[in-house]
């Protein structure tokens, strides 16, 4: 039973489908996930009883739904040590999201060139926001990949260094903003009437993007750096 006393990431680590509301309600359960559950309704201006009462009734209708768990498999990941967790996000997000920025990149120039003269509004900052997106995001893989994540698995038997985990939590803030930023422009990937195929399937992109990020961070910042920073603080082996 969820209570508004929960913080959003232990909701999702019971109920993992949580995220699919979550989205929908635009609550933060990647970067902010240590924030109460309490904080984030009374940020969003709802009736706090309605909308636990509404997560329990959902949660409930889909427990044991054939699908639960396959987009954030929460009880394989929990059992994974450090250095499968590594491989895991990488295979998975790392690798998706690398497709989707460059699906999204070449239908980005496509709309901007359509619609630059009918949406200017709209296809001209977008750009400006996703190429920053891309930019963060691909500089924040290398640096995983090929600087933290090795440091990580080295530095299973001791000696971490939190501050990599730190630096990496405020670069997924950065890219968590951006998206709110993204999220706004594209008035919630809601494509204008008149707007080309290309205008829609980018906009379908973009959230399939935005949704694969939020998951990827929650399991960074979440269940990565504090199984990490608990490996370190136990000094056991991982
Ligand atoms: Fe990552
Ligand atoms: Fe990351």
């Amino acid at each position: 039973m969820i209570t508004n006393k929960m913080r959003i990431t232990d909701v999702v680590k019971a109920y993992p489908r949580a995220v699919e509301i979550f989205n929908d309600f635009h609550i933060d359960y990647c970067c902010g996930g240590k924030d109460f559950l309490e904080d984030a309704i009374q940020e969003l201006g709802i009736d706090s009883k309605s909308f636990i009462d509404l997560l329990n009734k959902k949660l409930a209708k889909t427990a044991g739904a054939a699908d639960t768990g396959q987009v954030l498999p929460i009880e394989r990941l929990e059992k994974m040590n450090v250095p499968e967790l590594i491989d895991y996000i990488m295979e998975t997000h790392h690798t998706k999201e690398r497709d989707l920025l460059a699906e999204c990149d070449e239908l980005m120039n496509r709309v901007l060139l359509a619609h630059y003269g009918h949406h200017p509004e709209q296809v001209i900052p977008l750009h400006g926001l996703f190429s920053d997106l891309r930019k963060e995001l691909q500089e924040h893989f290398a640096k995983e990949e090929k600087l933290v994540f090795p440091y990580m698995k080295e530095s299973c038997l001791g000696n971490g260094n939190s501050g990599y985990v730190k630096e990496l939590e405020d670069e997924h803030d950065a890219a968590g903003n951006l998206i709110k930023e993204i999220t706004a422009c594209t008035n919630d990937f809601t494509p204008p009437k008149d707007g080309c195929a290309s205008y829609h399937l980018l906009f379908q992109k973009l959230q399939e993007l935005v949704k694969d990020i939020y998951i990827h961070i929650f399991t960074e910042n979440s269940l990565l750096f504090q199984k990490y920073e608990e490996e370190q603080s136990d000094e056991k082996t991982c």
